[in-house]
């Protein structure tokens, strides 16, 4: 595997205590990066937090995303600890289960939202400051190939992911002169404990909709997500990337 030039930066990783984000940070931290991951759940954040430990710098904070004194308080521990913040991966989000948008109730419809898109807005508006005053920032958030297409029976995860989508456009023009570019990546369906809020009616929806027929991996998301973490990402700003084995067709 090759080394993405992360040398010397300090990435914030948030649902960095498994899936995808675990992942992430497991190749951040093999290329050069020390690592900063902030998840919910204290219990299982901690044990992931000592098995990386052997790869690099990693610290640990237990943040709940939807309240900004506890992402504020998530700030302030990782420039104690790491003294920046260059890359910020907006990764934690949760399915909300799976459902018709008349059976799906209204405060799981809006916990999906509250996760899914007021977090990363409350994360950006946290961490960005500090990137302007270093000059320099790089923002990875992951969104869903459910974004672009709306799956039936999740109306809200596809709607916060839409959502998301938006938030990265808007937020990558605002700081395109800034050094500081803001994107997003659209995966399909990748097997981690995510799919056990989810029905095997709908992840079979989703695997036969994607053109490779196999789910993708979380390695394989790492990739992608931390080129744009890099500073060989240079002139891709507010864009869409996507990692749907042919799924998306735009
Ligand atoms: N796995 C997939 O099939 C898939 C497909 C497309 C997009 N995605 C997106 O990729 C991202 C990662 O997915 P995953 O499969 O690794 O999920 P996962 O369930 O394995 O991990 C998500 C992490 O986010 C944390 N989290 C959830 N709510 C939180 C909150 N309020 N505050 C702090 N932390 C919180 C969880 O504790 C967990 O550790 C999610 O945004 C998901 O929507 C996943």
């Amino acid at each position: 595997m090759n080394r993405i030039d992360l040398e010397g930066r300090t990435v914030v990783i948030t649902g960095g205590a498994r899936g995808i984000g675990y992942a992430v940070a497991q190749r951040a931290l093999n290329s050069g990066a020390s690592v900063a991951l902030w998840d919910v759940d204290a219990a299982r954040l901690e044990r992931s937090r000592g098995e990386l430990a052997e790869l690099g710098k990693v610290s640990a904070a237990t943040v709940e995303l939807t309240d900004e004194a506890s992402v504020t308080n998530a700030v302030a521990e990782t420039l104690a600890a790491h003294g920046s913040i260059d890359v910020l991966i907006n990764c934690a989000g949760i399915t909300g289960g799976n459902g018709t948008t008349w059976e799906l109730e209204p405060e799981v419809w809006r916990r999906v939202i509250d996760v899914n898109l007021i977090g990363p807005y409350l994360t950006c508006r946290a961490v960005v400051p500090q990137m302007l005053k270093q000059g320099y920032g790089r923002i990875v958030n992951i969104a869903s190939v459910a974004g672009k297409e709306g799956n039936p029976n999740a109306s809200h995860y596809s709607a916060s992911k839409a959502g998301l989508i938006g938030l990265t456009k808007s937020l990558g023009k605002e700081l395109a002169t800034k050094n500081i570019l803001v994107n997003a990546v659209t995966p399909a369906a990748a097997k981690t404990e995510i799919f056990d809020s989810m029905s095997q009616q709908h992840i079979d929806y989703m695997l036969s909709k994607i053109p490779m027929n196999r789910f993708l991996l979380p390695e394989e998301a790492a990739s992608l997500i931390l080129w744009l973490s890099s500073e060989d990402c240079a002139f891709s700003t507010g864009a869409v990337f996507d990692l749907s084995g042919g799924r998306a067709t735009y």
